[in-house]
């Protein structure tokens, strides 16, 4: 089958697993050429995730792959999920959801503001969300079961789409940097930077190149508490999707045990809070524009930080071949934020507005 993905080529028995076509792909690998001579080293390249999609690309369509069609097996018609109002996964689930004719409602919790916030929060309603402000955590709960209970077409993602299927779509993904590693677009990396937030992003590709035997070493930059975007949290979800394939496929092989030596995750750039700019994120950015790269700093400017140190404090070599995996959508979303005045918002979100000292 031409348009076959590669997790499917790999394993032909998953294909009992539902699945759906959300992404372009195989998404472009190239060098970083001005970063890598800034920093005079051999060869920093970047994987374009921020292309998955040209509405809305980044991580998040990855794991819809799998989650939507879950969801639409179920015969399910609205999709609740939760996180902060400038949630990335709550946009990105709200523009892709739709074109599968399913409605997104969004549990949202407050956070510190910034143009990207505003500017998601606005796209939020533009593409169809239905919005609601939650006071906190337990009020989310509290709501979201409510819902779940009376609503039978109601279906509950978790935060940032990081459920065991989800995780599948970054196993997915691992293969196809393995076909970009056998026709020669790039040589074996040697480690690969990608950020840790809900986990499924990093605990994907750590299961995918280990089942893909490739050497690779991943360092996983924690962007979250480090409580949440644990090591030990990110492995145990590569191995529920590993769970979920054996069942599939008895014949894969049980790698969980192996998981943890291609691991490190590292929480030394994250600043202490989450969504807060760093001084070295706000560098990495600066850095990365000389690639025409568009990152920000909640997770993409924070990883790239992580890897810049780590080439500055020379804990990897000059030769080795480094990949920055880049999660966040590229694609310009001010035409749709520009579309919409905030008080076609529900009126408890009008107070995010109305004092722009507030915005960083
Ligand atoms: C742009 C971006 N990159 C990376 C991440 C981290 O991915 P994951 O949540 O799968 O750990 C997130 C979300 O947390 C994100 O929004």
């Amino acid at each position: 089958m031409a348009d076959e993905i590669p997790l499917f080529r790999k394993y032909p028995k998953l294909r009992s697993i539902p699945w759906v076509s959300v992404i372009n792909s195989p998404t472009p690998i190239h060098k970083m050429e001005q970063t890598s001579k800034e920093l005079n080293h051999k060869a920093i390249w970047v994987k374009r995730d921020d292309l998955t999609h040209d509405i809305y690309g980044g991580n998040k369509p990855r794991k819809y792959e799998f989650v939507f069609a879950n969801i639409l097996k179920k015969n399910k018609k609205r999709i609740l999920t939760q996180g902060a109002i400038g949630t990335n996964h709550g946009l990105a689930t709200t523009v892709h959801a739709k074109r599968f004719g399913l409605e997104t409602h969004l549990y949202l919790l407050e956070q510190k503001l910034s143009q990207t916030v505003i500017e998601n929060l606005l796209c939020h309603h533009y593409f169809g969300a239905k919005l609601n402000l939650m006071k906190n955590k337990n009020h989310r709960k509290l709501a979201i079961k409510t819902k779940l209970f009376f609503d039978r077409k109601a279906y509950f993602v978790t935060t940032g789409a990081s459920s065991p299927l989800g995780t599948l779509g970054f196993v997915n993904a691992a293969f196809e940097l393995k076909d970009q590693i056998d026709d020669k677009t790039i040589s074996e990396p040697d480690r690969l930077f990608v950020t840790v937030g809900s986990l499924a992003t990093c605990a994907g590709l750590v299961l995918g190149l280990e089942l893909a035997q490739v050497k690779t070493q991943i360092v996983g930059i924690g962007v979250t508490d480090p409580s949440w975007s644990s090591k030990k949290a990110t492995i145990e979800l590569a191995s529920k999707a590993l769970e979920i394939m054996r069942k599939e496929d008895p014949s894969i092989p049980d790698v969980s045990n192996e998981l943890e030596k291609r691991l490190v995750v590292d929480h030394s750039y994250f600043g202490g809070q989450y969504g807060v700019p760093t001084d070295e994120a706000l560098e990495a950015i600066e850095i990365a524009k000389k690639d025409k790269l568009k990152l920000e700093y909640v997770y993409t400017g924070k990883t790239l930080s992580g890897l810049i140190d780590y080439i500055r404090k020379e804990k990897i070599s000059k030769n080795e071949v480094v990949v920055f995996w880049n999660s966040k959508s590229s694609a310009d979303l001010t035409d749709f934020a520009n579309e919409v005045k905030h008080q076609d918002l529900p009126r408890k979100f009008h107070k995010f507005f109305e004092d722009s000292t507030q915005i960083s």
